[in-house]
């Protein structure tokens, strides 16, 4: 069966969650290529997206779907089932120019062995945006996609489209608009309610199997404020700072890789199940 999310419908206007990639990409372009103007350039169904994810997503949204999601309740697969699953998700997206999921899993993770990074690292890109998997449980763009940025806090004028933030019922609330917030200076990421998305559920999901620097990449994949703007500085602690370099080691795999190429899914199989058995046990709990 196949799940197409159609943009009529008001919680979805982006016709592919590729869509958002793409705006990331036209945001931070691959240094050396041309230089283009982003402000003119952002599509009217991405601005609408973060108006969405802007609006809806308080520090109690985001409490309520870790309490839904982060305790793996739904479901036991196993990671390649997982990947089929997410496969389903199909956008009205061109099917002759747009990859799909798994393919851009691979195209990610087939970038990452290229350069000799170690095996943790390559399964990392394979499995990195399996989060997804939350459209298909109903959830809507806004919940799952999406730069991600903390709640509880004020806002940084470098996540992208600031002004959206103005329309967060949290906006009103005066002790979630300093600049700690709720939170302790130094308290460490592991703390902070950042909103919530594929980034944060996949987390969950893996943090038994995967290592640290691993389990950095796939939780703050779409933080850029903090991965590539240095925002909220003051809410990181050691540890964080430390991680840092691997989340950005990260992002040009996930943001660089789509080559004009189509991963060869199905004579990729056999490497890819050997590593995914050597972190996973068969059934993981999602
Ligand atoms: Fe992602
Ligand atoms: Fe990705």
């Amino acid at each position: 069966m196949r799940a197409v999310i159609n943009n009529t419908d008001v919680a979805a206007p982006l016709g592919s969650l590729d869509e958002w990639e793409d705006d990331v990409l036209d945001r931070y372009p691959e240094p050396d290529k041309a230089f283009r103007d982003y402000a003119a350039e952002v599509r009217p169904s991405v601005k609408e997206f973060y108006r969405l994810n802007h609006t809806y997503q308080t520090l109690d949204f985001v409490k309520a779907k870790k309490q839904q999601y982060c305790g793996l309740t739904l479901v036991e697969k196993s990671i390649w089932e997982a990947m089929d699953f997410l496969n389903t998700l199909v956008d009205d997206s061109d099917p002759d120019t747009d990859f799909t999921q798994i393919e851009h899993l691979m195209q990610t993770s087939e970038a990452i062995r290229r350069d000799g990074h170690p095996r943790w690292f390559i399964l990392t890109g394979l499995v990195h945006d399996l989060g997804k998997v939350l459209c298909l449980y109903g959830e809507p763009q806004w919940a799952v996609v999406g730069d991600t940025f903390p709640t509880g806090c004020r806002y940084s004028d470098k996540v992208v489209f600031p002004e959206f933030f103005k329309l967060n019922p949290d906006f009103q609330f005066p002790e979630y608009q300093t600049e700690l917030g709720i939170y302790e200076p130094g308290c460490g990421l592991d703390n902070v309610h950042l909103s919530f998305g594929h980034d944060e559920y996949l987390y969950h999901v893996a943090k038994d199997y995967l290592p640290e620097e691993a389990l950095y990449m796939i939780r703050y994949h779409s933080f850029y404020a903090w991965h590539r703007e240095g925002e909220y500085q003051h809410l990181l602690n050691d540890k964080d700072r430390e991680m840092l370099k691997w989340v950005q080691a990260f992002n040009p795999y996930d943001l660089y890789s789509k080559t004009l190429v189509r991963p060869d899914v199905v004579g990729l199989r056999p490497y890819y199940e050997e590593l995914i058995a050597e972190f996973f046990p068969e059934k993981i709990r999602w």
